[in-house]
Formats: C-alpha cells, structure tokens, sequence
C-alpha cells in the first residue's frame, strides 16, 4: 500500500502528534450519543502511550466554519477519552500558539493531551500551509488515524505531511483502507450495493462508478424519489432534487447498459411531513397522494429488495430507507438491516446514520465490516483516491 505503519516509527520520548476522527454526535446537552469513533482511535493511542510516547490528539468536531463555537468544544471527547483510557486526558485551550506548545512540551512520556477543535480556525479546511507549519512544530512525528476525514484535503491530515519529517498511519487508518480496498479489488459476487438517505447529492459520483462494480444497485431511502421523478412517476410531496433528475436517469441507463440490476421502491409509506405518523398511508409509488411525501419503503419494497439480496455473495450499504429516527417511519430501514445482518453474504457497512441503524436494531456484531466514516467510506468505494490516505504515502 505504500504507507508506513506506526509500528515503524520510534516513540519514545517522542512528542506524537495524532490526528483522530472524533466528529462524534452530541445531544443538546453536550452528551455524546455515540462513541464509536473514540473507541476505534484507542488501539493507536494505547499503542503509542505504551511505547512511551507523549501523546498530542487533534481532531475537528462538526462544522464551526472557522469560528470558535463553544457548542462544538471537544471537551466532552476529552472527559469520555479519560473515561476510557482509565487516565486522565488534558484537553489544551486551543490547537496552536504559545500556550499550546507550552503544554505539550511539558508532556511526559505515556501522557495525553486532547488539542481543541481544529476547524475553530478558518486554516484547517483551508490547508492554510502557515497553519500546518504551525500544527506541525507540536509533534516530533506525526501519525494519521483519522480514517473518517481522509476524503478532505485539509491542514492537519494533508498540509502537514509537508513539515513534519516521519508521519505514518495509525492502526484504524490502516484497516479501514486495507479493508475496503481488498474487498473492492476482489469482490465476491453477486455483490450488491444498497444506498439510502435523504438526499442524492454528494452520492452521484459514488453511485456512477458504482455501477461499474456492482451487479446490482438497491436505492431507499429519500434519494430514490429523483429517481423515481426520473422513470416519470408520481412523488407526491416527497423530497426531489430536480436540478439531478436528468443525471438520476443517465446512471439508470448505464446500469441497463452494462447488465446491472438497479432496483427502486415500489410503495412506500407516506404523511403530511416526517414529524410524525399522523396521517401515514402505505401506497405503490405510481399512487403517491399529492399532499403526502415518501418516507420509508413500503412492505412490498422490503420484499423485493431482500428477494434481490438473497443471492448476493458480497453487499455494500450506506444509508436508512427511510426517516428512521422516527418509530412510525423506522421499519423498512430495521427490516433491511436485518436482512443484510443474517445474510450470508460478505457485509460493510459505513456512514453514521446506517450505524445508528445496525444499532437500533442490535445487529452491529453480525456485520462484517463497520467503517468509521461516512463521506470517506462512499469515496472510496466510488474509487476515489482519498487525500487524506495518500499525502501519507509521499
Ligand atoms: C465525517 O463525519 O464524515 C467526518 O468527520 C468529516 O466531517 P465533515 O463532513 O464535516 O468534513
């Protein structure tokens, strides 16, 4: 693969700067609902204070755009971390500057210091390279485990390769790619995709190289609805991008063109709005009441798509059928997990809200893969390079 791994590099001693993914949901009161992404960084932070090294963790939290959003502190990460790692973690004012550097050199060996949110400055998403300079002087050695953020180009995971001297990636960083990566290049097939959420933007692309892998494509979810427009049939008031109508209909002739199966809801569950089950009907697409939207699949779609998933050796799945969060619209979404969850087939999953699912419904530990991200997870499996993964590899 061409990246170093941090069992490469000498520790001791040394100032270890980490760049993690702890994006992690909070509720309103600042608690995270879910630490998944804390939990999968602590094999690399483990290793790194058991080889003596002094620890420095940076990660970005939500999209504070430049400003600094006390919302969006990574405070709670720094109390749940310690939580964790059964040993207190310092959590530094900021992520660079006098005091900053202060704190890291007085770090001793085995010891943790969290740096607050990176995007609390306009530089990171910039790759503002004074920026990266800036982050780089707080580490003698750099290691990236920050899977989940490596389809962005940005300071702290691609400009600061160019001013540290060792960088290497940490142990989640290099399962996630090894991973995803294998399973792509030798995919058992049948292989399935199956992509939901609300919204087809932002999966265009994915779903277009898709169709030169998969041999067949399941879409759920809000996005189906521009697909559907597409074939000319009825929406109702459900969510439709129609600036994207026109290139939902290219990709379904690609895939009639190249012998991929491309399967659509065919009823769907319906109401007034998605704030709750006031007024939901269960209707075939071709009769989607014009005041209702779309917001799960309906029983015959949860039928179809698991026939079409029977025979499939190797399935891919980003994305809820529908608006899960809420009770009334949550059943196609735990029907396809629990599809997916006892098929036979090889499973990876990925993207926070299909996690949500699988762990709504119990069944994270009949998956075979997880990924950590979202965003990176569906570019990659599009067969983008990830910048994040290759500035390691300079
Ligand atoms: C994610 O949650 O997908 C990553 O942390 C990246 O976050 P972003 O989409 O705000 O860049």
């Amino acid at each position: 693969m061409g990246i170093r791994s941090i069992k490469e590099l000498d520790l001791k001693s040394k100032r270890v700067l980490i760049r993690v993914d702890f994006n992690v949901p909070l509720d309103e009161e600042g608690n995270i609902t879910d630490d998944s992404r804390i939990r999968e960084a602590l094999p690399t932070i483990q290793y790194a204070m058991d080889q003596g090294g002094r620890i420095v963790l940076m990660s970005h939290l939500g999209r504070p755009k430049g400003k600094v959003v006390k919302s969006m502190s990574l405070l709670p990460v720094a109390r749940r971390l310690s939580e964790l790692l059964g040993t207190s973690v310092n959590m530094a004012p900021d992520c660079v500057g006098d005091e900053v550097k202060k704190m890291v050199d007085q770090l001793a060996p085995g010891e943790v210091l969290l740096l607050e949110n990176l995007r609390f400055h306009i530089g990171e998403e910039k790759n503002d390279p004074q920026f990266a300079q800036q982050l780089s002087e707080l580490g003698d050695c750099y290691v990236n485990d920050a899977f989940a953020t490596a389809h962005r180009a940005h300071a702290s995971n691609v400009g600061i390769c160019e001013h540290i001297k060792e960088s290497a990636a940490g142990f989640l960083m290099l399962r996630e790619v090894e991973y995803i990566n294998k399973a792509l290049k030798e995919p058992k097939r049948p292989f399935a995709a199956v992509i939901g959420g609300a919204k087809v933007s932002g999966k265009l692309e994915v779903l277009e190289n898709l169709v030169d892998k998969v041999d067949k494509v399941i879409i759920g979810g809000g996005m189906a609805f521009t697909f559907i427009k597409a074939l000319g049939q009825s929406t109702g008031k459900s969510l439709v991008e129609d600036d994207l109508v026109d290139t939902a209909r290219t990709i379904m002739e690609k895939a009639r063109a190249r012998g991929v199966k491309f399967y659509l809801p065919v009823d769907c569950v319906c109401a007034p709005e998605p704030k709750s089950g006031q007024g939901a009907v269960t209707a075939t697409v071709q009769e989607i009441p014009p005041d209702l939207m779309g917001l799960d699949i309906g029983p015959a779609t949860t039928s179809l798509f698991s026939e079409a998933l029977s025979d499939c050796n190797m399935i891919v799945w980003n994305g809820p059928m529908g608006v899960f969060e809420q009770d009334a619209f949550a059943q196609g979404t735990l029907d396809i997990t629990k599809k997916i969850a006892n098929s036979k087939a090889l499973t990876i999953v990925g993207g926070g809200d299909t996690d949500a699912a699988l762990h709504k419904s119990n069944l994270t530990d009949k998956i075979d893969f997880v990924s950590t991200a979202g965003g990176a997870f569906l570019e990659m499996l599009g067969g983008a390079e990830l910048p994040g993964v290759k500035a390691l590899e300079r």
